[in-house]
């Protein structure tokens, strides 16, 4: 089990200081017991510039999770699959695109670790989404790329799934309306609204909820 975690936002939409980023998401996430990718940006040079400078060596993680077939996603993968070249990739439903990678289709929410799950798929127009959740001291830090099915839902599921409390939801919450932003707010302890969130979510979650709001942007990096 997880006793640390760190984080590290490799991109975001929110630039960051000497780092590169554009439309895109992609988090690094590490522990005493394990290295995860989640998300690998929309541009493989973008995301090889952002880990060189971070000093994050992608050859050495465990795994990696795609949450969903979008190209602001998975863009970045052939960059990932040149030096980490096959490793496990849990993608939603099914391959729709072939890398250099062990590529693991999720067709429901899965136990990957003792204290790593993958939540979902859950279904958006004609695909899927799935979230990471990580438990850390007893809770559960949940990774959302777009959050096409709602963030809310994702957190929901995670949450019933793993049948814990929720320390933290943080990625792209898709223009969500302030009902969606309410319900984290319900459920979580921190929420951060990025990547596609939209300054309008971050401005809500802010002003109504500041004690949960934690700001991400490229290169931001969480210790818990
Ligand atoms: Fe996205």
């Amino acid at each position: 089990m997880a006793e640390k975690v760190k984080v590290i936002i490799l991109v975001d939409n929110e630039a960051g200081q000497g780092l590169k980023n554009d439309w895109g998401f992609s988090a690094y996430i590490e522990s005493n017991k394990w290295k995860i990718l989640f998300d690998a940006d929309t541009n493989p040079k973008v995301l090889e510039y952002n880990c060189k400078k971070l000093g994050i060596d992608l050859s050495k993680i465990d795994f990696a999770v795609l949450s969903h077939w979008h190209h602001d996603h998975y863009g970045g993968l052939t960059y990932v699959e040149k030096v980490a070249k096959g490793k496990k990739l849990y993608v939603p439903m099914e391959k729709v695109m072939d890398f250099d990678f062990e590529i693991i289709p999720i067709k429901k929410s899965t136990k990957i670790l003792e204290d790593v799950w993958i939540i979902g798929p859950l279904p958006f127009s004609i695909a899927y989404e799935q979230a990471l959740a990580i438990e850390i001291k007893g809770k559960l830090i949940v990774f959302v790329g777009c959050s096409h099915p709602g963030a809310d839902s994702l957190a929901y599921e995670a949450k019933n799934f793993v049948k814990k409390d929720i320390l933290w939801v943080v990625g792209g919450y898709h223009l969500p309306s302030y009902r969606v932003l309410d319900n984290l707010a319900k459920i979580s302890e921190f929420i951060s609204p990025a990547h596609c969130s939209g300054d309008e979510a971050k401005k809500y979650v802010r002003a109504k909820y500041p004690e949960k709001y934690l700001e991400v942007k490229t290169g931001s990096i969480f210790e818990f």
